[in-house]
Order: C-alpha cells, then structure tokens, then sequence
C-alpha cells in the first residue's frame, strides 16, 4: 500500500513542527524509503500503518524515533575537502596567533550528524599542529538525531564509512579495528562533547565557539529558518570567529553580519565589523 495524502501531510507537518525540516510535495518515495527500515523492529507491516497508529496517540518515544528517522545524515570524513584545506592553511594558523595566550579552541560541530566532520578536524588539528598538544582544545558535536549522538560518542565506523574520504595512513594511525568496525583512538573521542540538539528550537548555554561547522543543514529548513539560525549562530560565534557552510549554502539574502572569505572554490564567514588578523 502507498503513502496517501493523509498520511504524508500528517507525517511533513510532524517533521517540519520538531525539525523545521521541509518536506517537498512529491516526496513520498523519499517518506517511503526512510520509514521502512523501522517497520520490523516497531511491530508495523506498512508505513501507512505507522503513521496511522502515531497519528491517534500524542507524542511518544515512538514519534521521536520516528522523525530521528526522517533525518538525512549523509556525512564522510573530510567532507569536500576544500574546508578543510581553509583550515589548514588559513584558519588555524589564524587562530593560533590570536589566541595564543588563552591557548583555547573551541569548535561546534553543528548538525554533526555521525561524527566525522569533528574527527576529521581533530585528526587535521593533531597531524598539522603539534603546538595545539599544549592548547585547550575541545569540539561540541550537536545533532537532532539521538542515534547519530550515540554514533559520535562510541565513534566507530564500518569499511564503507572508512572508506568514504579519510587517508589510509590516518586510519592506520588513528583508528583500531574492531571486527569488521574501526574506532577513532580515545584520545580524539574525548575531545568531543556530544549533545542533542534542535537547531529549530532553544539553543542551550555551551563555550563560545571559535569556530562553528553548520554544514548541509541549513539546504533543509525554509528562508525564515535559516535566516533565524543565521542571527543566533552570529550571536553564539566569538566576533573574530569563522562559520563554514556547505557547498550549497550561502549566508546571502539571509543575513547582512557575516562577510564571505573567498578561498579557492569556495568561502568560509566572518563577522562584519571587526578588524580581523587576515
Ligand atoms: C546531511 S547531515 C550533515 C552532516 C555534516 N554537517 C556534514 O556536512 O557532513 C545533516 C544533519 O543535520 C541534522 N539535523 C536536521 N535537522 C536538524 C535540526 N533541526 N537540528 C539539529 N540537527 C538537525 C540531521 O540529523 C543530520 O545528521
């Protein structure tokens, strides 16, 4: 049986209320595809009669699972590569000239999904600047979704994951296998602090970042959205600090606070206003 028109309204206005992620008219296929792998372990046959058993009962673990669920956590290590070659080249050594006396970096990690851009920027951090061994450095790893928090904080990847941008000689180094999984060493997990978060709803208090990820999360939400998580990440965002977003993303039409770095294809933002090193 398909998804009807009752059930999909019922399931995008459930998601776009907790996640202010927009769901397309169309995109049943997609409902579809993300449900059914839940369907055995709740004791449901079809989507349909999922959602028709959520939709008589108010909210409940089952619905959070649910829209966990709806998420698209697509992530690798080293995510298009460029970013991180800004960090390398410009960024950090940016970031240790202005701090070196307090020698503290923090990173947000927002909508980290399951980890990997906080590990590939620890293991860059680590393999590029000894200096840093002597720093406070720490990473905050937020994310909607309670199973990618989980992810984070055991920090185990299968082959494929592994596979999918990290260099064979950080994961020799960096990594030790269990069975067909590899975990990143403890020294990196404990440098992150996994948190749930709602970018939609009330940001909780954490240290001012120097450097915030909000990477192919905002492609999600509508214009308002955006341009409300936009004004609260220029608030959170230390005011010589950097802001990353995905290739796809642009603070363009959405908030006047940031200026665009251009760095070979791409960009990376800096609060308008103050005088930065660069
Ligand atoms: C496509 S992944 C991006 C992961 C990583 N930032 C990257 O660029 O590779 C998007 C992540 O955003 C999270 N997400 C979606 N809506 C969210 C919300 N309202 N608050 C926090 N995280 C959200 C999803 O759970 C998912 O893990």
């Amino acid at each position: 049986m398909g998804l009807g028109s009752v059930d999909f309204d019922y399931l995008r206005n459930l998601v776009r209320t907790h996640t202010a992620i927009v769901i397309d008219d169309g995109k049943e296929y997609l409902a579809e595809a993300r449900l059914s792998p839940l369907l055995r372990k709740e004791g449901f046959s079809s989507v349909p009669e999922l959602l028709q058993s959520m939709r008589v009962k108010s909210f409940s673990p089952l619905h959070r699972r649910v829209l966990d669920a709806m998420t698209n956590n697509e992530t690798w290590f080293f995510r298009d590569l460029v970013p991180f070659e800004a960090l390398r080249r410009k960024v950090i050594p940016e970031v240790i000239q202005t701090r070196g006396l307090s020698r503290r970096l923090n990173i947000w990690s927002a909508a980290s999904s399951s980890g990997q851009e906080a590990y590939s920027t620890l293991i860059l951090l680590h393999d590029n600047f000894p200096e840093l061994n002597h720093w406070q450095v720490s990473i905050l790893a937020t994310d909607y979704s309670q199973a990618m928090v989980d992810r984070v904080k055991v920090g185990r990847y299968s082959q494929l994951e592994v596979n999918r941008g990290l260099p064979i000689t950080a994961l020799a180094k960096h990594f030790v296998q269990h069975g067909l999984e590899w975990e990143i060493a403890p020294r990196f997990r404990n440098m992150v602090d996994c948190r749930l978060m709602n970018l939609a709803e009330t940001w909780p208090e954490f240290p001012e970042p120097d450097i915030i990820f909000l990477r192919n999360v905002l492609i999600y939400f509508d214009v308002q959205t955006k341009a409300d998580i936009l004004a609260r990440v220029h608030r959170r965002l230390r005011p010589d600090g950097y802001l990353f977003l995905g290739g796809a993303e642009t603070t363009m039409g959405l908030s006047d606070a940031f200026e665009r770095v251009p760095f070979e294809k791409t960009a990376y933002y800096r609060p308008k206003g103050v005088n930065h090193v660069s």
